[in-house]
């Protein structure tokens, strides 16, 4: 969950069947907006529930989108790769990553995004799940990034060494992990996560579950 101009947003509700996070309870939960990377389970598990207990905006893909409308949830805008948008937030740029999607009842997912977010004086990017892509690269022609939230679970997705490149790639040397230690095949050492930065010259993040950074 992030907040900005007094909005709360939460990315990707991956909850009540993560271990890590299970003892929180969604029904507490009421963002103004969530947003959606893609459609895997462990993305969307939470999704219709806080979304339509709230009545959050869901912004997605044009297929993410239109299948959270398909569930009878019309707030709901739909984006794709390349667009920019303002929101009462801030400004919204969906940009591409470098995995798959499809919804759990196997609707197509279309292609899997990141966003990057920029309000209050800052930007921010969250790649989503994805592999190292030259598009990185294309970054900091747009912005310059004050936080960058990427994926470093491996398996899945870039791992330590890749996200270290990454970082380079999108001239931005504070991350925030994500995507590691939910399921045993992702699970990473922390110490080694963050010397691995260290030794770059880069400073990893890596929260508790509730725990938060203010940029
Ligand atoms: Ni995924």
């Amino acid at each position: 969950m992030m907040e900005m101009k007094g909005k709360q947003i939460l990315v990707d509700p991956f909850i009540s069947p993560n271990e890590l996070a299970s003892h929180i309870d969604i029904s507490s939960l009421k963002p103004d907006v969530i947003l959606v990377t893609h459609g895997h389970a462990d993305h969307v598990a939470d999704l219709m529930t806080i979304a339509k207990q709230s009545n959050a905006l869901v912004i997605s893909t044009f297929e993410v989108a239109s299948w959270v409308e398909q569930q009878g949830h019309s707030n709901m805008f739909q984006m794709n790769h390349g667009g920019k948008r303002e929101f009462d937030f801030g400004t919204l740029k969906l940009v591409n990553a470098v995995h798959s999607s499809v919804l759990p009842d196997g609707s197509y997912g279309g292609n899997p995004c990141g966003f990057i977010i920029e309000s209050e004086g800052k930007s921010i990017y969250l790649a989503g799940d994805t592999a190292l892509t030259m598009d990185m690269k294309l970054i900091p022609m747009w912005t310059k990034l004050d936080l960058a939230v990427l994926p470093i679970g491996d398996n899945f997705t870039m791992g330590i060494e890749d996200a270290i490149i990454a970082s380079d790639f999108i001239e931005c040397n504070n991350i925030l992990g994500m995507h590691f230690d939910t399921f045993g095949y992702i699970k990473i050492n922390h110490e080694e996560a963050k010397t691995a930065f260290q030794a770059k010259g880069k400073e990893l993040h890596l929260l508790e579950i509730e725990e938060s950074i203010s940029l």
